[in-house]
């Protein structure tokens, strides 16, 4: 060997150790997910009545796709039961009046690494003001509920888990007229 090659294997040898010190101290991470509502729909603030998707307005459901997206790429994750609170912004555009109308638990689950699940569920509501709501997404103008989204969450490393972590993120989702959420991009509770 010459010393330009001594150099190199030195040089691989030494990136080699570097790569498996960043990804040992990697697999310590404790990234909370990444929380998105993906779709939503309120049969009852359809107003189109023709459409496949007609129902009554006796349909209080709520229909709603969560994303959870493990960002972490070695570790996986724990997540306790996750609970869902859905609200209705009463009072017109920008009103800090929010009435909770309906309450989900998705049950806790294990997540792998870099892996994102569709929690795809339908709720019961309660207490929304239908008229108002009917009103806004008759006229042009859209529904506003938020979305609140409250968990704890540890992550997996090697053969035990983290501390937990507590996360509660919130989003507002838009609804229009046919009661499907405005955009369609997802909406990321943070
Ligand atoms: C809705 O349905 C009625 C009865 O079937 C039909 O006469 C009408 O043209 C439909 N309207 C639209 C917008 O498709
Ligand atoms: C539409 O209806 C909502 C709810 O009744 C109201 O707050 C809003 O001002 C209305 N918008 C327009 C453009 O009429
Ligand atoms: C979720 O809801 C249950 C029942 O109300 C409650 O006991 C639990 O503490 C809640 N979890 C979080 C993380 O807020």
């Amino acid at each position: 060997m010459n010393e330009s090659e001594e150099l190199k294997t030195f040089c691989k040898c030494l990136l080699g150790i570097l790569t498996f010190v960043i990804c040992f101290c990697m697999s310590f991470q404790n990234h909370k997910p990444k929380c998105y509502i993906t779709d939503l729909f309120v049969p009852a603030l359809n107003t189109y009545p023709n459409s496949s998707t007609t129902t009554t307005r006796a349909n209080t459901f709520i229909f709603f796709d969560l994303k959870l997206e493990n960002v972490m790429p070695f570790n996986g994750l724990r997540y306790d039961n996750v609970n869902l609170t859905f609200s209705y912004n009463y009072g017109g555009y920008r009103s800090t009046l929010f009435l909770p109308i309906a309450r989900h638990t998705v049950p806790g689950f294990y997540q792998g690494v870099r892996k994102t699940a569709h929690k795809r569920d339908v709720t019961t509501t309660r207490g929304v003001p239908w008229g108002d709501a009917f009103a806004a997404v008759s006229n042009g103008s859209t529904a506003v509920f938020r979305v609140d989204l409250a968990t704890n969450v540890k992550s997996k490393q090697y053969f035990w888990y983290a501390k937990k972590q507590r996360l509660a993120v919130r989003g507002i989702v838009e609804v229009g007229s046919a009661g499907l959420k405005e955009n369609k991009a997802a909406i990321r509770l943070r």
